[in-house]
């Protein structure tokens, strides 16, 4: 098997060397080269370009030859741009010329296969889709979304509060739900859906999978590449998966039991007694694609500026006291919702600076030239892959003084060059230059913003953010300052905080808050659910999360787990006591999960004052909870739950 790979790469490299010799351009008259780093013969400079962070290398060098300059990866030019202005002269002025997107080398029919509309070239097929996909979220952004994100919402703080370490989890499962409603009327679909979204993100990703850096290597054939093995496999179920959920949501519009969707919206148009509106927006199997990339673009990106926000407020308590003083009095002590963004300013602001301080996009997605163009003297051949590299923008001092810092208060305060007002209005996420520039800007931005309002509101409102506390030394335990995971939307690695319950209060409202979210759902699966039978088969999990009651037994599960291994330690070391230390020093209770099923009078009390610690079944769900509501009601010494 050795030499057939060693003479298809030897070949591949000859074909690109002579390709690339043949190409070489020369210089329009009075033109010059871009700067950038020196670049050895063929490989360019790709040794430089760590796995880790690459961003924060790409930007380095911006510092040393200037806000645009050039770098070569084994022929091919790459354009870095860390300067707003000059990526808003280069591809929304000259849109014409730089609307294009590169080949993938790991998904090489990326620019015409139209089955992911941010991915596609330039092409009257993306030009189709990406009206399709304006029409759709504008039609879904006018009904608010249908209150899906605020049904997700409610859901995902008790979650969060019940079992604050799986954060990351509970944030996946927000973003992936919330989406899957967007785009089918249910959020059945979701685990499978974040499933098959992160095999792609591998797959485009430029760190995701080798042939993206190794270009020739895609000439690999399918048989002995384990690439091509793994994408080809993986969109075979995404594409059985987005099928399914049309043909549920086409059932639904017809027996009248669907929720509204993006894809409803165009079946709909496609019943309508109108021709026009019937022929309008196209086939149903490009209307498939359109909102699956929807879909995948909601369950990959909005996670991060959540995770982002709670790593900045175990840096920042000052902002967040700041935020949650601003939503208590605004909102009377109430959980923020949709309708009262114009009177918290402040809670729009952290939202922006959250993607300000942490680009969840940091290399931004490249556009491509269509033609030769000449910028500032400088030359930019046909073909080159511009970045807009959104880590460098945001670190503009000009345009963000500290940047480093993360200071919600630049978006509110007369004296920064980014206060706009009236700030009933202002900052918003409108034109943002994080969603990208020109004719390819983000078509998510109704989502983004109030998933982000929702979900960062709902958590300054009901918990108190912090590092934790070393209970041996009293002191905090330090998290990491920026440490991202390496695709192309980056997320913090996961890190340890704690998220304490402000008050008891909030703890029984986040409670109400869930049911009656959890409510809804069974009504509505009660009279129409979708059967994903056949793919929990072939994923081998016996039933998907979709289902919150599911999700809810598993975490009591663990719990149980959790409290049956602690038992039998506590036997192991001969100890006769029941109870156990908490985090928190000085607290201590009894966590009898196991037993909490039983009625007795004393947890009957318990429950009454805080009823969000116990399951729908009456049962503890999670020991951790319980340390956070003994945190809040200060209860002194051991506390008993039975
Ligand atoms: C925090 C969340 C998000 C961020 C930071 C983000 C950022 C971006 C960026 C940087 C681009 C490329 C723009 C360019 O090429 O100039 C993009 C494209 C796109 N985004 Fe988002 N996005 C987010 C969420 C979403 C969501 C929820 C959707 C769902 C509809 C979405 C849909 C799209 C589409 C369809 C494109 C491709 C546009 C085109 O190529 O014509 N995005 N996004």
């Amino acid at each position: 098997m050795a030499l057939p790979y060693t003479l298809i790469i030897l070949v591949s490299i000859a074909l690109v060397a002579v390709n690339r010799y043949l190409s070489r351009k020369r210089l329009p008259p009075g033109s010059k080269h871009l700067p950038g780093p020196r670049n050895i013969p063929f490989i360019g400079r790709v040794h430089d370009v760590p796995e880790k962070a690459s961003w924060v290398k790409f930007y380095e060098w911006s510092k040393v030859y200037g806000p645009i300059y050039k770098q070569e990866i084994f022929g091919k030019v790459h354009v870095w741009i860390s300067s707003e202005k000059i990526a808003h002269e280069l591809l929304a002025k000259k849109a014409s010329i730089y609307s294009d997107r590169p080949q993938i080398p790991n998904l090489p029919d990326n620019r015409t296969s139209g089955d992911y509309l941010a991915l596609l070239g330039s092409t009257e097929t993306w030009k189709r889709q990406r009206k399709l996909c304006n029409h759709l979220m504008h039609s879904s952004a006018l009904a608010s979304l249908h209150q899906y994100p605020t049904r997700e919402r409610n859901r995902f703080l008790y979650l969060m509060a019940k079992d604050p370490e799986n954060y990351i989890e509970w944030i996946e499962q927000f973003t992936s739900r919330t989406v899957a409603r967007l785009s089918w009327g249910t959020a059945k679909p979701a685990q499978i859906l974040r499933h098959t979204t992160f095999g792609l993100l591998q797959t485009i990703s430029p760190t995701g999978a080798l042939p993206n850096i190794l270009a020739f290597l895609r000439h690999v054939p399918g048989v002995i590449s384990p690439w091509k093995k793994k994408e080809n496999a993986r969109h075979e179920l995404e594409d059985r998966l987005f099928k399914a959920n049309v043909e549920f949501a086409r059932q639904g519009v017809h027996n009248g039991k669907g929720e509204e969707s993006f894809i409803t919206t165009f079946l709909r148009s496609q019943i309508s007694d109108d021709e026009r509106e019937r022929t309008k927006w196209g086939e149903k199997e490009e209307a498939m694609h359109v909102v699956g990339l929807m879909a995948i673009a909601g369950t990959l990106t909005i996670g991060s500026p959540i995770q982002s926000y709670i790593l900045a407020m175990c840096h920042y308590p000052e902002a967040q006291k700041a935020l949650q003083k601003e939503i208590d009095e605004a909102c009377e002590g109430k959980c923020p919702q949709w309708e009262d963004r114009e009177k918290l300013p402040m809670l729009r602001a952290v939202v922006k600076e959250v993607i300000r301080w942490r680009p969840p996009v940091p290399t931004g997605i490249p556009h491509a030239t269509e033609k030769d163009d000449v910028y500032n003297g400088y030359f930019i051949p046909k073909g080159a892959t511009i970045h807009a590299l959104e880590w460098g923008i945001t670190r503009d001092e000009e345009v963000y003084p500290n940047a480093e810092e993360f200071m919600p208060t630049r978006w509110l305060d007369p004296q920064y060059p980014t206060y706009r007002e009236p700030l009933t209005q202002y900052p918003n996420l409108s034109g943002f230059s994080q969603f990208g520039f020109g004719r390819r800007t983000c078509q998510g931005v109704p989502i983004v913003e109030q998933d982000l309002f929702l979900t960062i509101g709902g958590m300054a409102w009901a918990f108190n953010i912090q590092k934790k506390i070393n209970p041996s030394t009293g002191k905090e335990i330090p998290i990491h300052w920026n440490d991202y995971t390496s695709l192309l939307i980056a997320k913090p690695l996961r890190f340890a905080f704690d998220a304490i319950p402000r008050h008891e209060d909030k703890i029984a409202e986040m409670r109400a808050m869930f049911d009656s979210a959890r409510e809804v759902e069974q009504d509505q699966n009660d009279s129409f659910e979708m059967d994903l039978s056949a793919f929990e088969k072939d994923l081998g999990v016996e039933k998907v999360y979709g289902d919150t009651a599911v999700e809810l037994n598993r975490i009591k599960e663990d719990a149980r787990e959790e409290e049956r291994q602690k038992q039998r330690k506590r036997e192991d070391s001969g100890s006769e006591r029941g109870g156990y230390s908490s985090s928190e020093p000085g607290l201590e209770f009894r966590d009898s999960s196991s037993e909490a099923d039983t009625e007795s009078t004393e947890e009957g009390s318990v429950e009454a004052a805080v009823p969000a610690i116990v399951d729908l079944d009456g049962s503890l769900i999670k020991n951790g909870l319980g340390r956070r509501v003994a945190a809040v009601l200060e209860v002194p010494g051991a506390w008993k739950w039975a």
